[in-house]
């Protein structure tokens, strides 16, 4: 059957499994030539002016394309980006099949008292992070819902994915690397009670593994500094 130019992908989202709703974006189950995929659609959002509303979204898509790849190419492990069709602001992504968000299995390791378990995550997300910063990628929004788990095969480790790179961007400052660690914490700390051990275990990883880490731990102890001076006047 023919169709009009620019109305596939509204079809194809159409039969589409809508997973999340959320504020800026939608995201569905479909399949892409075969394979299971994600897709990402930034629809308009009418509170804002059009124009400066298609470029905001514009360079959301186009930022969240770029960091994958960039990780990708660093060999950091984020989904394969399928397919961007910028008319309608959807990304096409490879589905990490059976995967859980680390908020998920935080909070089920949690309640089974596998620290172990959590320490070797923690161990695992320092790692990641600290690759992901020696290659001057800014995530922009870390929360532990934004990085998933796959389940590896019986003896292998299970192995984390990065995801939601929307807000991201390229810089080598230590001020950025240590405020996206701040947002981590603050993130971690108040989704997950108790873990603050934890978190000091992902921040030694961190250090560890990082080429640069001491510019941005010592960022990130001025960061905190600044933040609780805030709150103490406010
Ligand atoms: N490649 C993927 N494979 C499997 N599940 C995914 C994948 N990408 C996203 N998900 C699932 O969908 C959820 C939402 O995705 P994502 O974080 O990218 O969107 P979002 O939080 O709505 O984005 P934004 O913060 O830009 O509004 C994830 O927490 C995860 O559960
Ligand atoms: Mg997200």
């Amino acid at each position: 059957m023919a169709q009009e130019k620019g109305t596939a992908v509204p079809v194809l989202l159409s039969k589409a499994e809508l997973l999340k709703q959320g504020a800026e974006a939608r995201v569905y189950r479909a399949e892409f030539l075969g394979k299971p995929a994600i897709v990402k659609e930034r629809f308009p959002k009418r509170y804002r002016h059009p124009v400066l509303d298609e470029k905001l979204t514009h360079r959301r898509t186009v930022q969240e394309v770029r960091s994958i790849l960039r990780c990708r190419k660093a060999g950091i492990s984020a989904p394969v980006v399928y397919f961007v069709d910028y008319t309608s602001h959807c990304i096409f992504l490879e589905e990490i099949v059976g995967s859980s968000t680390v908020r998920d299995h935080i909070a089920s390791t949690q309640q089974s008292c596998k620290d172990q378990e959590l320490e070797r995550l923690a161990q695992q997300m320092g790692q990641i992070l600290a690759r992901m910063h020696d290659e001057d990628v800014i995530h922009g929004d870390l929360t532990t819902s934004n990085m998933l788990l796959r389940r590896g095969t019986e003896d292998e480790e299970s192995d984390l994915v990065l995801i939601d790179f929307g807000l991201s961007y390229i810089s080598a400052l230590p001020e950025d690397k240590g405020v996206d660690l701040y947002v981590l914490e603050k993130a971690f700390l108040s989704t997950h009670p108790n873990t603050e051990a934890l978190f000091q275990k992902l921040l030694k990883s961190y250090t560890a593994s990082s080429k640069k880490s001491s510019a941005v731990i010592k960022k990130l102890d001025e960061v905190r500094l600044r933040g609780r001076k805030r709150s103490m006047v406010g």
